[in-house]
């Protein structure tokens, strides 16, 4: 066996074990002096960068080989910062501030020209959040500056939830990485347009449609939030038309019972069944679980570690068993017909 250690090139700020208060003024200080650095955060790890910085932010596009039409979100840690970037900040938008933030929610607004150009890729609005987790906020508060942040993953590939996801995909690529805890949510943010004539809901997360609608009762769902955009088409939110999240090895998305389930990836050669709990009795295949039917807050949490470890698996197929489309189930499932390139089976 090969017991050595993978050298790391990027340097690791440990707010767990290490001092906290010191790892939190070193990433405000590189960010200050337009570096970028790999932050926690409640939904999945963030690639951070000064939402001032034209220079910072063409980095953060590099790292990740991030096409330059997709804009990124902006993170803040006040109200304020929001009156500084927002053109205007209508009703519903104060209304969502109120009752999701700080929290796993996104709104897109219009612009001030504050903001890089780099950050939203030429479109005239500004995706904003403020999230929960404390480092982040303690960074943009002590750097003073409204950070973007993609998810810190290689584009295309699933999102970060640990700092070990960060380090194998982008070691050597950024200037650090903030190691704290597994991401608590595990899917990124809910994002909604809060700028047309009707709210819009443009990707799910853990701020859930049906906690949408008690705020925004004329929220419209996006349609490519569950189908393949036309090829060509406009898409209102660009990040929606490219593939996404998606393993190495082939996958597909079945919709079915457990049983029916099972009886269909028995009959499979070489392939991974990425299942749930309760499949495994129906199951003599390869199998890897990621939580419970019913609680989909834990698929949520578990989703992109274990597309990640699907690689792994040395299959040449992976069927995953899709989950409800209701509460966090819709992000999940948003999620998983992109791994599958659109691939769904119904059994
Ligand atoms: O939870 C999250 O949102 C995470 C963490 C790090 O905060 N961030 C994240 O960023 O998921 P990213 O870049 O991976 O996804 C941003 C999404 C993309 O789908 C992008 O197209 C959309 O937000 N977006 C950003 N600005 C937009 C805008 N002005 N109009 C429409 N969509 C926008
Ligand atoms: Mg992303």
């Amino acid at each position: 066996m090969n017991n050595t250690v993978k050298e790391i090139n990027t340097k690791r700020l440990d707010i767990i074990s290490g001092d906290y208060e010191k790892c939190i003024e070193e990433a405000s200080r590189i960010l200050k002096n337009q570096g970028i650095v790999a932050v926690p955060t409640e939904t999945v790890y963030g690639l951070a960068a000064s939402a001032f910085s034209d220079y910072a932010i063409k980095k953060v596009f590099e790292a990740k080989g991030r096409p330059q039409d997709n804009p990124l979100i902006v993170h803040i840690s006040n109200m304020d910062m929001l009156e500084s970037i927002a053109k205007s900040i209508p009703e519903s938008a104060r209304k969502c501030a109120e009752k999701f933030w700080p929290g796993p929610f996104t709104m897109v607004l219009e612009r001030k020209p504050v903001i890089a150009q780099s950050v939203c890729g030429g479109l005239d609005t500004v995706a904003v959040r403020m999230p929960s987790e404390k480092s982040i906020r303690d960074i943009i508060d002590c750097s003073g500056l409204p950070l973007a942040a993609p998810s810190a993953n290689i584009s295309g590939a699933p999102s970060p939830t640990t700092f070990s996801h960060v380090l194998a995909d982008l070691d050597g690529k950024i200037d650090a990485v903030v190691c704290g805890n597994t991401c608590e949510v595990g899917v990124e943010s809910t994002v909604v347009a809060l700028f047309g004539e009707k709210p819009r809901l443009l990707r799910p997360g853990a701020v859930t449609l049906e906690q949408l609608k008690e705020v925004l009762p004329d929220i419209e769902v996006d349609k490519a939030i569950l189908s393949q955009p036309e090829a060509g088409k406009k898409v209102a939110s660009p990040g929606m038309k490219y593939k996404h999240y998606a393993p190495k090895t082939d996958s597909f998305l079945v919709e079915g019972s457990s049983k029916a389930f099972g009886d269909f990836v028995n009959k499979k050669e070489n392939c991974l069944a990425l299942c749930f709990k309760e499949d495994e009795e129906f199951i003599t295949a390869k199998k890897m679980i990621y939580g419970t039917k019913n609680d989909e807050s834990t698929l949520a949490k578990n989703v992109f570690g274990a597309l990640r470890d699907v690689d792994g698996m040395g299959v040449s197929a992976v069927y995953i068993h899709a989950p409800s489309k209701s509460g966090v189930g819709l992000a999940v499932y948003n999620r998983l017909i992109r791994a599958a390139a659109f691939r769904v089976i119904e059994l």
